[in-house]
């Protein structure tokens, strides 16, 4: 299938099938598009859980009370639902653990390469720390980086998925301690097998026309 007939295919799925479970490998393949997300600088500012167990997915409920009750069955009735977080800051320890990694996959090959990184990384960061908006929100773009990835790759391996934003993300931030660890939670991706409840899934998909979201110049 191409690209383009994918995204016509593709639908957020408001109801998932309770039975119906993620292979290893297709666990593994989730894992990849989330790690394997680009970011700016490479900096990598996020962490993602993955909850396929009734008690990790009761703990990302904790964010689907109230208002948000309506996405509570998109989270306990999925195969897995990953809680996409960002860092709220990067210290240098952090930014050097990133820089040793790309010495050690090769990117890096001399000490001049590695400092110049190093300080390219650092000064943007410093950049975004000195903003009103701060860190968290540079990071954060680059965790929807990570969502649109895992939207489109879930597509292609045949799993249904249903972005959620819906969701008291202090909650979930208490639930998974997220604050001491440095972490918040910005989004939440469900992924699984579409149900007969999906009311989704018959109706037509909606976009504006491209001449409205796109000028060609
Ligand atoms: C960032 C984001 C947050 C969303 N949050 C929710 C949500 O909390 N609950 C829900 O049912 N759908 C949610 N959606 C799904 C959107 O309503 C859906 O993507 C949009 O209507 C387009 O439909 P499609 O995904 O089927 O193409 C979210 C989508 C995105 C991209």
């Amino acid at each position: 299938m191409s690209i383009a007939d994918l995204t016509y295919q593709r639908k957020t799925t408001k109801a998932f099938d309770p039975t119906f479970q993620l292979t290893d490998a297709q666990l593994a393949d989730i894992c990849a598009l989330l790690q394997m997300s680009p970011s700016s600088t490479n900096a990598q500012p996020w962490h993602f859980f993955v909850a396929t167990s009734d008690a990790g997915k009761r703990s990302v409920a904790a964010g689907a009370s109230g208002d948000f009750g309506y996405n509570e069955p998109k989270i306990m009735n999925a195969a897995a639902v990953v809680v996409m977080c960002a860092r709220d800051h990067m210290d240098d320890t952090y930014l050097r653990s990133v820089l040793a990694q790309e010495v050690s996959d090769g990117r890096l090959p001399t000490e001049e390469a590695q400092a110049n990184q190093h300080k390219v990384r650092s000064g943007y960061v410093q950049k975004h720390a000195q903003q009103a908006e701060g860190v968290l929100q540079w990071a954060s773009k680059q965790v929807y980086i990570a969502l649109g990835f895992v939207l489109l790759g879930a597509a292609q391996m045949g799993i249904d998925a249903c972005p959620i934003e819906g969701f008291d993300a202090a909650a979930v931030d208490q639930a998974l301690g997220l604050k001491a660890k440095g972490l918040r939670s910005q989004v939440l991706v469900a992924l699984g097998r579409s149900s007969s409840q999906d009311f989704n899934a018959a109706l037509p998909k909606s976009r504006l026309a491209q001449s409205e979201v796109i000028t060609v110049l």
